[in-house]
């Protein structure tokens, strides 16, 4: 059995001002249809696990009633809620523990909330070789991705002997999270590297035993509780904030990869939208955009009836979220992060 685990209480704030504190950017519609990232990601899984009742959702308090609100198909019992956000290695644990209870021998997918996938049918094709391969080693399968530029902020794998598999599958040699932007450069240069898609297979046997050996004390704190929830949530605070990339995936040996090609966009920025919804060169336009001489600009528009005017513009962002209204260079978009910073220091 395949029990899709997705994990949706990150704060991201590049999309900001559409993303806020209160809505970070898996619950935003991005691409202007009316389906969130959550509601997407929820919808593609469902069709591999078979129905909502395997399917779980790990998400912080503060999300909790938009979960809920977007995935009313979503069985309560399913819906596991983090007291505070203690990043994606306590999720994680959270999920295999609780779906363990009652079916020790599954398989377990992880599943980023706020990522595209355009070839839904390639995706299933993967998702089932990677259960196949969990399965047959017991390993922990990661999906990855040809870089395509040196990204600071992604995992790293180099690949290894090739293994045994419908679809070709590597042992992985070594997994590193979020190099420094020279050794990003020379992984790229090198041919060798994947970038991990943060959506990952293996079965709860093989989780729960590499937690025990490489996080043994987070592991046995949430031992200690007995799977009870509420205990749970009061030792949840308690544990230290880690991902599941350097917890986990840097340490183990048990690792494969199955180089994977389905239209992956981890929608980082706002420039995510040329790639989502235009063609390059022309304007990307959601909402109302009167442009005179405007070219390759971004333009996106939510909150009322707004209007978006632009006279002879290259190259920009332009955002009108209902009271806030953002201008930003397409090379500096990365940025935003920092008036997000600025604000929260003075509101
Ligand atoms: N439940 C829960 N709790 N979910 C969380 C938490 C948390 O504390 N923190 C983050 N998430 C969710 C996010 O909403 C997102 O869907 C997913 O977990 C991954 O977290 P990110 O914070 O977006 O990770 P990242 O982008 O920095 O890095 C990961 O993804 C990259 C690909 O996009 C890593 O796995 C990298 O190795 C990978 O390349
Ligand atoms: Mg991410």
């Amino acid at each position: 059995d395949f029990f899709p685990v997705i994990l949706a209480g990150g704060s991201g704030e590049r999309f900001w001002p559409l993303s806020r504190k209160h809505r970070p950017k898996q619950f935003l519609i991005l691409d202007g249809t009316e389906r969130s990232l959550l509601q997407q990601t929820a919808e593609r899984l469902v069709t591999l696990s078979g129905s909502y009742e395997r399917l779980y959702v790990v998400t912080s308090n503060e999300y909790r009633s938009l979960v809920l609100e977007q995935l009313p198909e979503l069985p309560l019992e399913n819906l596991l809620v983090e007291p505070v956000a203690r990043d994606t290695a306590p999720a994680v644990l959270y999920a295999a523990q609780q779906v363990a209870r009652e079916h020790p021998d599954a398989v377990m997918g992880v599943f980023p909330s706020d990522h595209r996938i355009a070839d839904e049918s390639t995706f299933r094709d993967v998702i089932e070789a990677a259960i196949e391969a969990a399965v047959a080693r017991g390993g922990l399968v990661t999906l990855g991705i040809t870089p395509s530029y040196p990204a600071t902020g992604y995992g790293y794998i180099l690949r290894g002997a090739p293994l045994e598999g419908t679809l070709p599958t590597f042992r992985v040699e070594r997994f590193t999270e979020k190099p420094d932007a020279a050794t990003a450069q020379a992984f790229v240069d090198s041919g060798l590297y994947s970038w991990n898609s943060g959506m990952f297979v293996w079965t709860l046997q093989g989780i729960l035993e590499e937690f025990r050996r490489h996080q043994p004390a987070l592991h046995a704190a949430m031992e200690a509780t007995g799977g009870v929830r509420a205990r749970i949530r009061e030792i949840f605070p308690t544990l230290e904030k880690i991902s599941i990339d350097y917890a986990i995936l840097e340490k183990s040996d048990r690792v494969e990869v199955i180089p994977a090609e389905f239209g992956w966009d981890d929608l980082g920025d706002w420039n995510a939208l040329e790639r989502l919804l235009g063609g390059s060169g022309q304007n990307v336009e959601v909402g109302r955009h009167l442009g005179l001489d405007t070219e390759g600009a971004i333009l996106y528009t939510v909150g009322g009836d707004g209007l978006i005017a632009t006279i002879g513009l290259e190259d920009v962002v332009v955002v009108r979220a209902n009271d806030v209204t953002l201008v930003v260079r397409k090379d500096r978009t990365q940025d935003i992060k920092k008036v997000v910073q600025q604000l929260k220091a003075h509101p």
